[in-house]
Parts: structure tokens; C-alpha cells; sequence
């Protein structure tokens, strides 16, 4: 049975359209059953909408508090029977109390090697360190933001003539990589989740 996934987005997408293609394959393990966006200006809603997603904008404007916020998402995904949730670019930080209730099921995507450049702005800041290696980061969320048990890291080489714009876009080929494998790698169960590390089965 493949696991249902929901993916949170806030903007391009293009992590979200990865794992879409992805699932497409009949032998992925995972079916992607919702997008939910928290920008109605969203540019992946448009991308989901062209692979025949549903898509849902739920705005923080129409609640009182991000609790209610996040208590209204889990009931959107739990009625959905959502097994795993994907966080693609999502920019608004969840509650404990939906980390908790969602614990060891909601995988991140991070433009760097964590625990390095936990945040915003990664690339500029490794620029600005003169670090000679960057990366991103599949996680599994915990409330801590952006941290949490690393499922997969993939690096590249900063080069001399490096900016923010080409590390970016070298960055985002690793993660439309690593993100769907480590989507797969959860969904068959080839890698489980013990006492906060990310294991082998
Ligand atoms: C990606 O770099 C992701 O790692 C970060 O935000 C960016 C989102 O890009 N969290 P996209 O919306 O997936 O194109």
C-alpha cells in the first residue's frame, strides 16, 4: 500500500513538483494526496494543480492563533488520512503541538549541511564565512526548528566565482534529488525512525 503523502508550500514549488514526478513512477511507495499552500500567491499551486493535485490555501489570516492554524491543517490531513507530510518551502514554523501530534512523519528539505546554516539566508551566510562546501539537508522535523534526525545530506563544492544565485542553483539540483529518495526511503520503510535517529530496517 503506498503511504499517503501531503506537502506544505508556501511559494515556487519546485521541491513539491520533485516529489510529484517522483510519485508518478508505479513503484514509488508514495502517493501524493494533497498540496497545502499558506501564500495564496503561491506559484506551486499552479504546478500542483497542472499534475492534477488537489490544493488547499489556508491562510493564518482567517485564525486566531497558530495553534488553531495547525490544529485546523491536522484535521485536513488527518480526515485525509495523510501518513506522511513533506515540508517543501514552507515558511511558517510549526507548532510543538503539531510536531508532536505528527512526530517522526513530517520530512524537511534545508539548503545547507545541517547543523550548519539552520534558517534563512544559507547560502549568503556560507558565502560570507568563505566556506568551501555547502549542501541541503532531508530531515525529519522535531520542534526544534530545522533540526531533528537527518535522513540524507548531499554537498557540493563552493567555487571562486560563486554568488548567492549559482550556489542556489546548483543547491536546489541536489534537492530535487535527495528529496524524493528520501521520501522513497521513508515511505518502503527502508529507513525507520528509533529513539530520534534515522535507522537502516
Ligand atoms: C528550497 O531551497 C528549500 O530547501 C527551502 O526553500 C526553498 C524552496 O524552494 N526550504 P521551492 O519552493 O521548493 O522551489
Amino acid at each position: 500500500m503506498k503511504k499517503r503523502v501531503a506537502i506544505l508550500i508556501s511559494g515556487r514549488g519546485s521541491n513539491m513538483e520533485a516529489l510529484i514526478k517522483a510519485a508518478q513512477n508505479d513503484d514509488y511507495p508514495a502517493k501524493i494526496v494533497l498540496v497545502i499552500s499558506n501564500k495564496d500567491s503561491a506559484t506551486g499551486l499552479e504546478i500542483a494543480e497542472k499534475y492534477g493535485i488537489n490544493t488547499k490555501i489556508v491562510l493564518r489570516k482567517n485564525f486566531t492563533s497558530d495553534l488553531d492554524f495547525d490544529d485546523h491543517l491536522s484535521n485536513i490531513l488527518s480526515q485525509l488520512q495523510v501518513d506522511i507530510i513533506c515540508t517543501a518551502g514552507y515558511m511558517k514554523i510549526l507548532t510543538k503541538k503539531f510536531v508532536g501530534e505528527w512526530m517522526n512523519k513530517i520530512i524537511n528539505i534545508h539548503p545547507s549541511l545541517l547543523p550548519s546554516y539552520k534558517g534563512l539566508n544559507t547560502h549568503r551566510r556560507a558565502l560570507q564565512d568563505g566556506a568551501s562546501i555547502t549542501g541541503c539537508t532531508t530531515h525529519i522535523v522535531s520542534a526544534e526548528l530545522d533540526s531533528g534526525p537527518i535522513i540524507m545530506q548531499e554537498s557540493v563544492l563552493i567555487e571562486k566565482d560563486d554568488d548567492e544565485d549559482t550556489l542556489a542553483e546548483k543547491v536546489l539540483k541536489l534537492e530535487h534529488r535527495i528529496f524524493p529518495e528520501s521520501l522513497q526511503k521513508i515511505a518502503s520503510g527502508k529507513l525507520i525512525i528509533k529513539d530520534n535517529i534515522v535507522l537502516e530496517n
